[in-house]
């Protein structure tokens, strides 16, 4: 079948991203524009819509009236993802030859900026949860270690990064993070790709969010927990600590020079949305609903992995000795796609769709899933990377993956140096980036990754020459 025809063919009921759910949550604006003649909201940038990073024009309007929405100071709408965004705002903080602390959960686009600003990423590690196989975000304790560690190591960073949530909806009290960091002079951005959602305004029902917390810039993916198309985010700046000029520099260096209208019209109707009293209302009506199934999964015995976003379901399939990529090919074939499989866990993303009777759905699938792999018991506790507390790679990341490269065996790569990220995706977290070392025991770990993994990992390896 071709591209066309598969955009619209029947997938069943669409348990993952982007979040409006196949169309079903867009805005009303956005819908009824995509009704219109086609193609007629395709224009450039014309003088009256002007560009994310012009003076004048509807654009640069409509984000300011979104940043004093959210209450930050600026804000700007992006068109390639939180990947752009974070990107971007990433360069505008650091220097080339300055250091970042970031934790190890990193979406791989910040090592990739990396790589681009010859940056040097700082790395600490997180606590991992063994029977699942994921990392927890880090408490207030961990980064003190860290920010202590720094100083044993003679290191200074210009920044930090963190991500709250994570994919799994996990989340930790950021409030204090952003505070800490502050206390020591280093500015923040947060990755809040996961948790546009936090900052609508129902601080009650959903964990504090990184605006809130006072962070210095921050990036939310429309389309990842908001009702945005493919490919929208935003990114906010509050407070003096980082120059706004040099984000526009810095966005006007990646974004491409024809942002699409119609994104940035989802962008812009996506956010207005959610800070009016119907949305709100909305975004509620989505969280008790998820809540709703969530506990009548679990009252039948559903084993259900506790986190601080509703909309994010994690199915604990490890539990029941059935790894979570044999999980979602059945569910595939029984017509519940999730969203983000591992060799532990299955993730539904709810969205903010309706979803009538998705719990006798999911449960269905899950008794016919056991019934297909009777007699398992629990896999054993997966294996967290044998890695000091605190890293920095062997060689810069950007020297390593411009170097001359090779690709061997993973199992010849003992005392080589990557050229190259491992990273599983979704969800696009590296296992190794660019410039580090392999020492046996992480070539060990990264053999055991790969047969978990399956297919989507690479049994290659591209080192430096
Ligand atoms: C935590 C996190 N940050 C950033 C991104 C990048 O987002 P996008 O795909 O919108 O560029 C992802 C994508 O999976 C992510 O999980």
């Amino acid at each position: 079948m071709d591209l066309v025809a598969l955009l619209t063919s029947d997938r069943g009921r669409n348990l993952f991203l982007p979040a409006h759910g196949r169309g079903n949550a867009l805005p009303k604006e956005i819908r009824s524009l995509l009704r219109k003649r086609a193609g007629i909201w395709d224009l450039p940038e014309l003088p009256d819509l002007g560009s994310p990073f012009g003076r004048e024009g509807a654009i640069v309007t409509s984000q300011k009236i979104s940043a004093l929405a959210v209450g930050a100071d600026w804000g700007w709408y992006g068109v390639n993802g939180a990947t752009g965004l974070l990107q971007a705002a990433l360069l505008a903080m650091v220097r080339p030859g300055e250091a970042v602390l970031m934790p190890r959960n990193v979406h791989r686009s910040v090592v990739q900026a990396c790589a681009l600003g010859d940056i040097t990423p700082v790395l600490f590690d997180l606590e991992f949860l063994a029977d699942r196989g994921h990392v927890a975000p880090p408490g207030v304790f961990r980064l003190q270690e860290a920010i202590d560690a720094l100083s044993v190591n003679s290191l200074n960073v210009a920044a930090a990064v963190l991500v709250n949530p994570t994919y799994h909806g996990y989340s930790t009290d950021i409030s204090k993070l952003v505070s800490l960091l502050h206390s020591h002079g280093i500015p923040v951005l947060v990755d809040e790709a996961h948790g546009a959602h936090f900052s609508f305004g129902l601080e009650n029902e959903l964990p504090c969010s990184a605006l809130e917390a006072g962070a210095d810039l921050i990036v939310h993916s429309l389309h990842k927990s908001a009702t945005g198309l493919v490919q929208t985010a935003a990114l906010w700046l509050q407070g003096a600590r980082v120059d706004p000029v040099a984000v526009e520099r810095s966005l006007a260096w990646l974004q491409t020079t024809s942002p699409s209208a119609l994104l940035l019209a989802s962008c812009e109707s996506t956010l207005r949305e959610w800070h009016s009293t119907a949305g709100r209302r909305k975004l509620l009506d989505c969280l008790d609903q998820a809540r709703e199934i969530a506990s009548w999964l679990k009252n039948r015995g559903l084993p259900l992995l506790d986190n601080q976003d509703p909309l994010r379901l994690i199915l604990h399939t490890s539990s029941v000795g059935i790894t979570g990529l044999e999980a979602d090919a059945f569910f595939i074939e029984h017509g519940i796609v999730a969203e983000l499989p591992e060799p532990g866990t299955l993730t539904f993303c709810l969205g903010f769709g309706s979803h009538k009777g998705l719990g006798r759905a999911i449960r269905r699938r899950w008794d016919g899933l056991l019934l297909v792999h009777q007699d398992r018991s629990s896999l054993p506790a997966f294996s967290a990377p044998p890695l000091p507390f605190l890293t920095t790679p062997m060689m810069e990341c950007g020297t390593a993956w411009r170097s001359n490269s090779e690709v061997i065996p993973l199992e010849d790569a003992v005392g080589k140096v990557s050229a190259e990220l491992i990273c599983p995706y979704p969800p696009g977290i590296p296992l190794l980036i660019p410039g580090e070392s392999l020492d046996q025991r992480r070539v060990e770990w990264l053999l055991e990754q790969g047969s978990l993994w399956g297919q989507s990992f690479s049994t290659g390896i591209r080192v430096v020459k």
